[in-house]
């Protein structure tokens, strides 16, 4: 389906995000592409893929794990901890930054969705609670395991290993970072009153379970400074089992502490037409950026009216960016847009990753 904007479009004007002047205020959301080397540093091609699609107002990396022990969801995914890590999303940064682009590295701790054969380790989590899902081993699907319940003393080094990997980040030149608080991931596994079943301080009332996101986000904007911080949450919905019977109750937890902090900008991943997003919308006075989310398709119409409502700052689309790197032009020129090739989100390779047309090449004409 082809969509036109305006040139003059509200969301093609630029917008001030903390320290980052975005050019426009669509953004690239965060998408795992599973092409990082086995010991976590990102791809060879990976400067090629962020930089063809440097024309979003924000690039969102795919999450990234902030420790050896974070990561172990999937195969395949980037880390931010070793030198070399840091190196290499260096090369990243720089081929946006040549493009005009803007680019936050996502931070990421799996918690409960890792298993021992891809981390190697043990899985970590709030409570002693499997996920019901399974996930591509070295050796074919295999069911997530019981993770082990962390000890209220082991909490402090999450959260310094999330801040020490925003500082890598900066190091490395990202604009800044986008913390993962969302999509059953651990910090959203803490704001779970389903699978968190603690009961120290992380545990129980709204302000318990929002208290391990708050903790993170207060110690990375210590370390990097308030206007390079973002946080993305997914209230209410994790697509599996994590999820919150009163969101409003633990996001209003997560809001009301860290919003005089004056972070760059609240990343939500929710369907507006929820019934509690009017309310979680309603607690944050700072920029908004939303995702509306795989259960309704991506329409520009529509978020074109929510930015020119003054209903949010900027919109994170997703799979429109993943298969067309010329988003922005298609819209301004009404192009029909590629389809995402959903078989090839997570393989190996080049294939649906950097060889997604843009109309300068669809259009040219062949040469014998
Ligand atoms: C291939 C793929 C990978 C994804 N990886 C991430 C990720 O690393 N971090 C994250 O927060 N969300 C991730 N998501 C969710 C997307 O950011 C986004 O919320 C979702 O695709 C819905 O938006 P869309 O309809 O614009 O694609 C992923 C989604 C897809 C399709």
């Amino acid at each position: 389906m082809a969509f036109t904007l305006d040139e003059k479009a509200s969301l093609l004007t630029p917008v001030q995000v903390g320290d980052t002047a975005a050019s426009n205020r669509l953004f690239m959301a965060p998408l795992t592409r599973s092409r990082a080397q086995a010991d976590g540093t990102p791809s060879d091609l990976a400067a090629e893929y962020y930089s063809q699609r440097a024309a979003a107002g924000i690039i969102v990396t795919e999450a990234t794990s902030v420790s050896a022990t974070a990561g172990g969801a999937y195969l395949n995914t980037p880390g931010i901890y070793t030198d070399l890590h840091e190196q290499k999303w260096a090369e990243i940064a720089a081929a946006v930054h040549a493009q005009g682009g803007k680019i936050f590295l996502q931070l990421w701790h799996v918690g409960r969705m890792a298993h021992p054969d891809i981390s190697g380790g043990e899985s970590v989590a709030p409570s002693a609670i499997a996920a019901n899902l399974t996930t591509h081993t070295p050796s074919g699907k295999q069911p997530l395991p019981v993770p082990r319940a962390l000890e209220t003393a082991e909490i402090a080094g999450i959260v310094a290993d999330f801040r020490a990997a925003a500082r890598r980040a900066v190091d490395a030149g990202m604009d800044g970072v986008e913390i993962h608080g969302a999509n059953g991931y651990l910090l959203h596994q803490f704001a779970s009153d389903v699978v968190n079943q603690r009961t120290d301080t992380y545990g129980g009332s709204p302000a318990n379970r929002a208290r391990l996101t708050a903790e993170v986000v207060e110690a990375v904007v210590a370390e990097i400074g308030a206007g390079r911080v973002g946080l993305r949450i997914s209230p209410g919905n994790s697509g599996g089992d994590v999820h919150e019977v009163d969101a409003v109750g633990v996001y209003e937890a997560i809001v009301n502490r860290i919003e005089p902090l004056d972070i760059a900008y609240l990343h939500v991943l929710m369907n507006p037409a929820d019934q509690a997003f009017g309310e979680i919308r309603g607690l944050w006075s700072g920029t908004f950026v939303l995702n509306t989310g795989r259960e309704i398709a991506t329409d520009f119409c529509q978020l074109e009216s929510f930015v020119d409502m003054g209903a949010i700052s900027a919109a994170a689309v997703g799979r429109a960016y993943l298969a067309n790197p010329d988003l922005i032009d298609r819209l301004v020129l009404g192009a029909e847009l590629n389809e995402p090739d959903v078989s090839t989100f997570y393989a190996p390779g080049p294939a649906g990753y950097i060889d997604y047309p843009t109309l300068a090449v669809a259009v040219a004409p062949q040469t014998a």
